[in-house]
């Protein structure tokens, strides 16, 4: 009989309860443990989910202490400070670390996975790999895998195909400098720059789309919770069942594209071991330089603070 798959998540917010929405509809967990800092929210939202089991596949869901998640195979850290209109996800920097610090302390030797979703979460990768001593393969954050979701859904339209049908992904930092890599991107083989009536003169415009998503969004509605609960939820379940499959999370890198010292998002096995192999996609000059433009911005805010 296989374990009883058990997933933790620390921070019941808008995005923690999205998180958790979704992995129990994606199957991705039969024990989801809840947490937060605010006295009976996290007790709230489990009662809440709890009721809605007949929806589900089987699963049982309570509140529960970061003690109580050492057994999981995997955490999902969603607490700290969401962006106020017109933020950046790096004017989170300070509030946001000392939080996360405080779990990296308390989850030293932990065997599973650390699946960081706070802002801003190439920062905090590296920072939580650094405080938690765990191996950087197992300190990993959605990262762009969000941008990756909505770069294709934007596609999707403009071609009117499913975006899954899209592979096109978006590199380096999740947020301002990220970048998009249009020369890989394809449809059933055909290189997207060769596809009847596009324009790269457009590239641009859809590229600000995508760094202005969240934005438009947190402008609106104050936060964004539901991309990134089903973003969160895919990489979950593929991972946890070991299906290797390629996604834009974000790690501390080790050497991929001679980068080391700062976590960013590359195409990533992801496996029950964590983000285990990072790709090295081709680049052309233009992309490469973004991206090691990209690491840079990183390693002044890592150097912003006191580390
Ligand atoms: C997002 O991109 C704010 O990082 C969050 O939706």
């Amino acid at each position: 009989m296989h374990p009883r798959i058990s997933i933790g998540i620390i921070g019941t917010g808008w995005v923690g309860a999205s998180v958790a929405i979704s992995v129990l509809q994606a199957g991705a967990a039969q024990e989801l443990i809840l947490f937060d800092a605010r006295d009976g929210l996290a007790e709230g939202e489990a009662m809440d989910l709890a009721h809605g089991a007949s929806f589900y596949p089987s699963a049982t869901v309570r509140a529960g202490s970061l003690a109580e998640m050492q057994d999981t195979q995997a955490i999902v850290i969603t607490a700290g400070k969401n962006g106020a209109p017109g933020q950046s996800r790096l004017d989170l920097l300070r509030d946001n670390l000392a939080i996360l610090r405080g779990i990296a302390l308390q989850l030293r030797g932990y065997t599973g996975i650390v699946v960081i979703v706070s802002n801003p979460i190439d920062v905090l990768v590296y920072d939580f790999t650094q405080a938690s001593g765990l191996p950087p393969e197992r300190v990993i954050g959605t990262g762009t895998m969000l941008d990756t979701t909505r770069l294709r859904q934007i596609l999707g339209q403009r071609l009117a195909l499913d975006p899954r049908s899209i592979h096109a992904q978006v590199l380096g930092e999740h947020g301002d400098s990220e970048a998009v890599l249009w020369s890989g991107a394809e449809v059933g083989g055909v290189p997207l720059r060769s596809w009847p009536g596009w324009q790269r003169a457009d590239e641009a415009q859809i590229a600000l789309q995508v760094r202005r998503a969240a934005y438009e969004i947190i402008q609106r509605k104050g936060a964004t919770n539901h991309a990134i609960g089903l973003v969160t939820a895919h990489l979950l379940h593929g991972m946890l069942r070991d299906e290797r499959r390629v996604l834009t999370v974000t790690r501390v890198q080790t050497g991929a594209l001679g980068l080391f010292g700062v976590a960013l998002s590359l195409p990533t096995v992801v496996g029950a071991g964590g983000a285990l192999q990072v790709l090295e996609p081709a680049l052309e000059a233009d992309e490469r330089t973004a991206l090691l433009r990209s690491a840079e911005v990183l390693r002044a805010a890592i150097a912003s603070v006191d580390f």
